[in-house]
């Protein structure tokens, strides 16, 4: 029993020492090795020995870069986090021993590969300079998709989300083709990126989106880059562009907007927050920066009765007390030269955000409308809206947001009716003249359907020309992104917030149109508004782009020039105009324009909202050959002057 415990002790002690030795005398290998090929490091929680040349560094640590090697996919930068790294300074060669990690703050983003432990750090030699590897030139992202892992016919766009965790995959990087594998190969490198074009403004850290001289998809006329989906490709995610964060010496980044030129911004690749960065060593200086005046539309007046010009604007939050309606009132006066119907969303009560059972928003409509007759030297619409249930329609508490009509009476009116009220459901119906009218005029559409549970309700109305003509409107405002997972994060396809509602709001709205149009298949229809998605998550609105047209299509605008919102890096259209075929098919044709008074503003505060507002000129009856033409809005406008 002894000789038995003497030999376990020895056994014991021979075991211990061997792992003593182990840790204490840790394998000596490159950064390459540890950033490996794939997502996460093989050398995880071991000890290791690496040296390298001191790129960076900020209160938290030093970013170090050793040899390149031949493999494209093996990062050379490190991350060396903690007290003991920050001893050392940029140019030096050191010597770390340290526990490589896996990082990440929270659940959704992807890991960052570092040493969190810096047991011990020697200084070989100093003055030695890292060139920084020039994108565009060395390396070049990938375009179009972010991830291999974004399958389905939408790619990134596609539902459900999060079908897949990136970093339980741990994929082999493919940096020639998706945008995360790229920046992943990159980690901890110092990167140059020559010319970069900024797509938005800054994020409220003082972030910034751009792009590099290098080949994008989507470019508009102003430089930002849109996201569509071209002849049913999958829609590009723009893996081109790239986050600049805060500036490592303390500087700050220029306040950019869209379009906007910056000098070259050298800095290190990390990831943080949701996404992949560049931390600049200092922040890049404006170079040449966009006029920040949005052209007013060239729609700006109709020859006949049957031509009618529709304007949509989002006009963010607005109560009788907000300070943007004389600016809002100024686009929907100078800018979209006070269209005929103007489709209006997130007109909140009269009390505005103060929760306290006030529903009716005459106050908040009035002071509209009378800004935009003192804007437009005495255009005066007339408005209806159909009051929400207390707090019942989501939105901010006790602001009951909801959607509006504007019309010039002069032009056209709503067909005499009765107006519904939160609860009642408007229904197409055949009047005795054999006319398509609705039992609630306006009405809204099936208002106790689950899919507007905590949502805005449609407002659809029946409406007639100057010359007695039918047609039909619906406006809408679908639920919005909120609780959508980072598009450069974990889940893979991103989560794309509340799409499930957005789908079956579309389905309950073209349940409708199409009710209309089984009693009139000729009928007149313009479904408008903000639908928060973009026809590019195709899964989402086809039932209304199955049913109807995108006025835009229907127009030949340019797929890159569609756009009313702009959100990280990609300008993109989730407000939109759907016309049916009657309209679609007129000889007049539609003509459409997004004005971006606001996605091209000087800054994120000197916009009037956060969409821009749309103008859309089309035809919704045939003029008449004999009929006497009646007065363009040109003359009335003039007047109304003379008067
Ligand atoms: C990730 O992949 C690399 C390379 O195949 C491998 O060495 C490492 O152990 C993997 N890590 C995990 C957590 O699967
Ligand atoms: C994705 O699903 C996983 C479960 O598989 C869950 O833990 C995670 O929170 C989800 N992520 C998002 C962003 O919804
Ligand atoms: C920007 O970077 C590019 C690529 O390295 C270089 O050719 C160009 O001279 C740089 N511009 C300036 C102003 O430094
Ligand atoms: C309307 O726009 C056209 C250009 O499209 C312009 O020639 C004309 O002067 C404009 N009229 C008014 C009243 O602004
Ligand atoms: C709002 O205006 C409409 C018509 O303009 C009117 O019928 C209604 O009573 C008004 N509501 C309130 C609360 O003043
Ligand atoms: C709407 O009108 C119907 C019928 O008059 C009524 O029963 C219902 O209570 C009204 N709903 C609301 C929210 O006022
Ligand atoms: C709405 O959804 C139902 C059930 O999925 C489907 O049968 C119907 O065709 C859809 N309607 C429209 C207009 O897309």
């Amino acid at each position: 029993m002894k000789l038995h415990a003497a030999l376990r002790t020895v056994l014991a002690l021979l075991l211990a020492g061997n792992g003593l030795a182990r840790s204490l005398v840790p394998a000596k290998v490159k950064i390459t090795d540890v950033q490996g090929v794939a997502f996460q490091s093989p050398f995880v929680g071991q000890t290791v020995d690496v040296t390298g040349v001191v790129t960076a560094k900020d209160k938290y640590g030093v970013w170090i870069q050793d040899e390149r090697s031949d493999d494209v996919r093996a990062s050379n930068g490190l991350r060396l986090y903690g007290a003991t790294a920050k001893h050392a300074n940029v140019g030096e060669r050191v010597s770390v021993t340290g526990r490589v990690a896996e990082y990440r703050s929270t659940a959704n983003d992807l890991f960052l590969t570092e040493m969190d432990y810096v047991v011990s750090l020697k200084t070989l030699s100093t003055d030695h300079t890292v060139e920084p590897l020039v994108l565009g030139v060395d390396r070049t992202p990938p375009l179009n998709k972010l991830s291999s892992l974004d399958v389905g016919p939408d790619g990134w766009l596609s539902i459900p989300g999060n079908v897949t965790l990136l970093e339980s995959t741990n994929a082999t990087l493919r940096p020639d083709e998706f945008g995360l594998d790229f920046w992943e190969s990159l980690e901890g490198q110092l990167v140059t990126v020559p010319w970069p074009t900024a797509t938005n403004f800054p994020d409220r850290f003082g972030s910034i989106w751009v792009y590099g001289d290098w080949p994008v998809t989507g470019q508009n006329e102003r430089g930002g880059l849109t996201i569509y989906s071209e002849d049913g490709e999958v829609p590009s995610a723009h893996p081109e562009t790239i986050l600049i964060g805060r500036a490592l010496d303390g500087t700050r980044n220029p306040k950019t907007r869209m379009g906007m030129k910056l000098s070259n911004i050298t800095g290190i690749v990390t990831y943080q927050y949701g996404a992949y960065y560049v931390l600049p060593l200092t922040a890049p200086e404006v170079i040449e920066a966009p006029d920040s005046d949005a052209r007013p539309s060239n729609l700006n007046s109709t020859v006949h009765a049957c031509q009618l010009r529709i304007g949509d604007y989002n006009v963010e939050n607005m109560s009788p007390r907000s300070r943007h309606i004389p600016h809002i009132a100024s686009h929907i006066a100078e800018h979209l030269h006070t269209p005929d119907i103007v489709f209006v969303q997130e007109i909140q009560d009269d009390s505005g955000p103060r929760n306290n059972g006030v529903v009716s928003a005459n106050k908040t409509l009035s002071a509209l409308v009378d800004a935009i007759r003192k804007a437009s030297g005495g255009v005066t619409y007339e408005f209806v809206n159909v009051d929400p249930e207390d707090n019942k329609d989501g939105g901010a508490p006790g602001g009951n947001i909801r959607v509006a009509y504007l019309w010039r009476p002069e032009r056209v009116s709503l067909v005499p009716g009765t107006a519904g009220n939160a609860t009642l459901s408007t229904q197409p119906v055949m009047d005795e003249d054999g006319n398509v009218e609705l039992s609630y005029n306006p009405g809204r559409i099936d208002p106790t359907h689950p899919a507007w549970e905590e949502a805005r309700k449609p407002l659809a109305a029946a409406w007639q020309t100057a010359s007695g003509e039918r047609f039909y409107t619906v406006n809408v405002h679908f639920s919005s992104k909120r609780d959508s997972s980072s598009v450069r994060g974990d889940a893979r396809p991103p989560v794309n917030g509340h799409a499930e509602h957005r789908l079956s709001q579309a389905n309950v709205t073209a349940t409708f149109v199409r009710s209309l149009l089984d009693l009139a298949p000729d009928a007149s229809v313009i479904v408008g508004g903000d639908m928060n998605e973009y026809l590019a998550a195709r899964a989402v609105l086809r039932p209304l782009a199955s049913l109807l047209h995108d006025a835009n299509a229907v127009a030949g605008i340019p797929l890159e020039e569609r756009y009313t919102y702009a959100y990280e890096q990609n300008a993109q259209e989730i407000d939109h105009v759907f016309v049916s075929d009657a309209i679609a098919e007129r000889p007049g044709g539609v003509e459409v324009e997004h004005v971006h008074v606001n996605t091209w503003a000087e800054t994120i505060g000197a916009r009037a909202s956060d969409h821009d507002p749309t103008v859309v000129r089309l035809w919704v009856c045939d003029p008449d050959e004999d009929e006497d033409v009646p007065l363009t809005v040109d003359e009335l406008d003039r007047e109304q002057i003379i008067l």
